[in-house]
């Protein structure tokens, strides 16, 4: 296939060059987004008597016979090619000659490639953002379930307080809608048309690039042809809020890692979605959320990427930006294929609340509602907080619970005790008490979950 910038040379390239040159392998992913694209330019010259009317119809047919015939598998991409621009435009002055030729009027391969990955990365983002909100479903079916089901909430990943179940998750449901904010705040800021830029300075054809953005549902046009053509920013800022949600997907995988542990169990990962090893016949192994915790380094690198290309580059395209695209569809790919497994893994795991409780009564962890019961019966919390200390120490010595404790040893550390502490510091009241705004109690959960389902509904609508 011949090059589309022949004219000023005398010699082809040299084969190794052109295989280096080339961006083929990975732009053909955007065959359909750049034939949209086409067809709308195309219909832009025509309306503006740019091409004729006749002209115009050749063109937008024949390039929906080669989307039609990409999609069914009867025309092949040519590795050859150099990328998939030129592609297309070859294919299509093949089968239409010099009619085909006129299509490149008042553009230029620089904001058509700005504009296909655009239009690629909108429809990304809305994929992710569909994986998100059945991650979000499912996280509130799980937490309603578990709402009342206590385990212990942990700091330094020691045993701190009581919380339930559904309120753990719930956390992650947070994360997650935020992550849904961001893709959509991003998908607003991608979503202007570069198209009419051209190759930098804009044209002296009479364009209407109000046009082409609306037939390709952009809300507007960027506003500087120079900026048009070099910005990647939506780039950036997509591998970084991929990044964010690889971050939190990899922290909810290294507790479900502990919590399937034998030193936890707090649930049990089904067959589906776990794996055995060649050894050890024993061994049921979270390889599913170990691969999301490990594939979050490969997203982060692909931010790392795009941030390093695209820092000393002087305006306006350079080809340094053809490096944009291979870090950011394995990003988006990455997370797409993550999501997919985990929250199928997540709909199925077996929640094991004896042994949340287990570990729930074993850690001390009323100890605070124990000195806040001293701040009820009139001491300050410091001095609250030292006897609930020294009681926790005695415990530890005799192999006791705060719970197993009689009121006379209670009241050997303080006089302020009586019998009421016992039901101050079962566990399940402890939980229940706690029904502060966003606290773990299960009637906070139970708001707290109707909040984010009401706010997955708004962010839903706004896409
Ligand atoms: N393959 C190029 C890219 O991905 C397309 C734009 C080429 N423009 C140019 N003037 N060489 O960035």
């Amino acid at each position: 296939m011949d090059k589309l910038w022949t004219g000023r040379f005398k010699k082809a390239l040299d084969s190794e060059v052109n295989d280096f040159n080339s961006s083929i392998r990975f732009d053909s992913k955007m065959a359909e987004q750049d034939i949209t694209g086409s067809i709308a330019h195309a219909a832009m010259l025509g309306k503006q008597g740019i091409i004729a009317a006749e002209e115009c119809t050749a063109i937008q047919k024949t390039l929906s016979d080669i989307l039609a015939e990409l999609q069914a598998g009867t025309l092949a991409i040519d590795p050859a090619a150099e990328d998939i621009h030129s592609f297309v435009e070859g294919e299509l002055t093949r089968r239409i000659g010099d009619t085909g030729k006129k299509l490149h009027t008042a553009r230029s391969r620089n904001d058509q490639v700005a504009l296909d990955i655009r239009l690629y990365l909108r429809e990304q983002i809305d994929a992710v953002f569909g994986e998100l909100k059945a991650l979000c479903e499912t996280i509130f079916t799980l937490a309603e379930a578990h709402k009342a089901t206590i385990l212990p909430g942990y700091t330094h990943l020691q045993r701190a307080q009581p919380i339930t179940f559904g309120h753990h998750l719930m956390a992650y449901a947070m994360m997650f809608l935020r992550d849904m904010d961001r893709l959509s705040d991003c998908r607003r800021r991608m979503n202007q048309s570069p198209l009419g830029s051209c190759a930098l300075a804009g044209t002296t054809f009479p364009i209407d690039r109000d046009y082409t953005a609306s037939l390709l549902g952009f809300d507007g046009v960027c506003q500087n042809s120079l900026d048009g053509v070099s910005d990647r920013d939506f780039v950036v800022e997509l591998s970084a809020d991929l990044s964010v949600i690889m971050m939190h997907l990899s922290r909810f995988s290294e507790e479900i890692i502990l919590w399937c542990s034998w030193e936890f169990k707090f649930i049990e990962l089904d067959d589906a979605y776990s794996t055995g090893s060649s050894i050890m016949p024993q061994k049921k192994n979270p390889d599913i959320a170990e691969l999301v915790r490990g594939k979050t380094g490969r997203v982060y690198g692909d931010l790392m990427t795009i941030l390093t290309v695209m820092k000393g580059l002087p305006l306006a395209y350079n080809k340094d930006m053809q490096e944009d695209k291979e870090g950011v569809f394995d990003a988006v790919e990455t997370v797409l294929q993550c999501l997919s497994v985990f929250t199928p893994m997540l709909k199925t795991m077996r929640v094991l609340p004896q042994n949340m409780k287990h570990a729930a009564d074993k850690g001390f962890i009323n100890a605070t509602d124990c000195a806040d019961y001293l701040v009820t019966r009139g001491l300050p919390f410091r001095t609250a907080y030292k006897i609930t200390g020294e009681i926790v120490g005695y415990c530890i010595e005799n192999g006791k619970t705060l719970e197993a404790l009689t009121l006379e040893e209670y009241q050997s550390f303080s006089e302020a005790f009586d019998a009421s502490v016992y039901s101050h510091i079962d566990m399940a009241a402890c939980v229940a008490k706690r029904t502060s705004k966003g606290g773990a109690a299960p009637a906070a959960v139970e708001a707290e979950i109707q909040w984010a389902k009401d706010r997955l509904q708004a962010l839903c609508s706004r896409q």
